[in-house]
């Protein structure tokens, strides 16, 4: 059992999985010294404002869209990719607030996406074997014996680059970028002459329409500041525990420890275990969290963790990550969602349509068919129907360049152009089309709900 006694360190006493062993630990505490003193990435107080908004969203009054990188790189960091991924989803959330009449919580999985979980502890190419990737924050991709070994001052780098990455996110968020006035300039070169990019242009122009009209009414982004600014937050996989202890601080406000890496952090479908390193460092932070469930996880389990995760049923606490993949959604997905509901406990249930359906392309790349994904989503959204709970998410592997990694797709990009612009440092990502064409699939499954006039919602503190 988890004991009661919790601090930054006490995973240090649980069986970990997924983490890396380092050969030079001094250098791993000189490290962890040194992260100890950086300032926090985020405000504890943003956390909770955060965890209050997926509060509404666990209560049916929201959606939430989270959605970036399967892993970050150092390799492609820049300010465009950053604008791109950041206006993707600012495409994807408009389309959604406006068609699907819901306000929407945007998270990316940006600013500290950078741990992976593997499946396999190594990686053989030919006949050379060597320790697998395990993201930019542990080693490096490059297959070589020097690359692969784990290196404490990667966290150094890591936690560098996300500061450099959320400044230019809260920067887009509330300075100017994000208005509602310049929804039609968000389409990006090769979405705009794509149909997708028509459609959207097309419901740009209805929302210039509604904003005219209320500047007319003398509703503007001068006097209704949350036309021009919006709520974005950061989240990422609470994998490299050295990294998030080093991070997580104790709020002079309220005396709770936050870890200040992130707004949002989740539990992978591969260190989920109750009596592991993961769960033990999640359950003690305050900030709201997530727990990806893959079909290996049982009700009875999940119960448990929902338990030691969230004890008081606090509202927006936490996000269930259901990636069943596209055939075993409804299956596996509905006796998970009664037996929540069943048991009176308050969470945001979310959809990853992305990693229960990854498949090896007969070209040899790690894909998704962007139809298998789809399903997973309709399947999401029919479970969600029958048991009577509220839809509340999507997760996705999503950016904002225009790269061929999913298969599928208003393009029809096919196995045979996979090699054209396939650049992911780990999993096969939607690119911007790929992600707005869900966004108008969800929009839809999202007005069939406002439709149903018992499900009256409650938007009185929503915002853009
Ligand atoms: C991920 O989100 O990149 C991931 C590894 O997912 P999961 O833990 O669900 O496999
Ligand atoms: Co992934």
């Amino acid at each position: 059992m988890t004991s009661t006694q919790w601090s930054p360190e006490s995973w240090r006493k649980k069986p970990a999985k997924q983490l890396p062993s380092y050969k030079d630990g001094a250098l791993l505490k000189q490290t962890e010294n040194e992260l100890k003193k950086f300032p926090p990435l985020v405000f504890a107080g943003e956390a909770r404002d955060l965890q209050s908004r997926l509060g509404n969203v666990a209560r049916g009054n929201g959606f939430l869209l989270q959605g970036g990188d399967c892993a970050e790189s150092f390799a492609e960091f820049n300010a465009n990719k950053i604008r791109d991924t950041f206006r993707a989803l600012l495409q994807m959330a408009v389309v959604m607030t406006y068609a699907g009449s819901m306000p929407i919580v945007k998270v990316g999985r940006m600013a500290g996406q950078f741990a992976k979980p593997r499946s396999s502890d190594n990686e053989t190419q030919g006949d050379i074997t060597l320790p697998s990737y395990r993201g930019d924050c542990v080693n490096s991709l490059d297959f070589t014996e020097e690359a692969r070994e784990p290196d404490p001052r990667r966290m150094i780098s890591a936690y560098n680059q996300a500061a450099a990455t959320l400044n230019l996110l809260r920067a887009f968020a509330t300075g100017g970028y994000a208005n509602l006035n310049k929804v039609s300039q968000w389409n990006l070169d090769f979405v705009a002459d794509s149909p997708l990019g028509e459609r959207y242009e097309a419901l740009a122009t209805q929302i210039s329409d509604a904003l005219n009209f209320m500047r007319a009414c003398g509703i503007t982004a001068e006097n209704v500041p949350t036309i021009k600014k919006t709520n974005f937050y950061t989240s990422h996989e609470a994998l490299l525990l050295p990294y998030e202890e080093s991070l997580t601080r104790q709020d002079s406000l309220t005396g709770d420890w936050y870890d200040t890496s992130a707004h949002f952090l989740w539990i992978g479908a591969r260190t989920h275990q109750l009596e592991n390193a993961q769960v033990e460092f999640a359950r003690g932070i305050k900030n709201p969290i997530g727990l990806k469930c893959s079909p290996a996880i049982g009700t009875d389990e999940l119960l448990r963790l929902i338990e030691t995760l969230n004890p008081d049923n606090i509202p927006g606490r936490l996000t269930l990550i259901a990636r069943m993949g596209y055939e075993q959604v409804e299956e596996k997905l509905a006796p998970l969602v009664r037996a929540v509901k069943s048991e009176g406990r308050s969470v945001v249930w979310s959809c990853d349509p992305m990693h229960g359906n990854t498949i090896k392309s007969s070209s040899g790349f790690k894909t998704r068919p962007f139809d298998n994904v789809l399903a997973e989503v309709r399947g999401f959204f029919a479970v969600h129907k029958a048991e009577g709970t509220h839809p509340g998410g999507v997760h996705i592997e999503m950016t904002g360049q225009n790269v061929t990694e999913c298969v599928g797709g208003a393009e029809a990009i096919g196995d045979e152009d996979l090699s054209s612009r396939y650049h992911t440092h780990c999993d096969p990502r939607l690119n911007a089309n790929q992600a707005l064409e869900m966004a108008f699939l969800i929009a839809d499954e999202l007005k069939n709900i406002r439709r149903e006039p018992e499900k009256e919602k409650d938007f009185t503190t929503a915002q853009w």
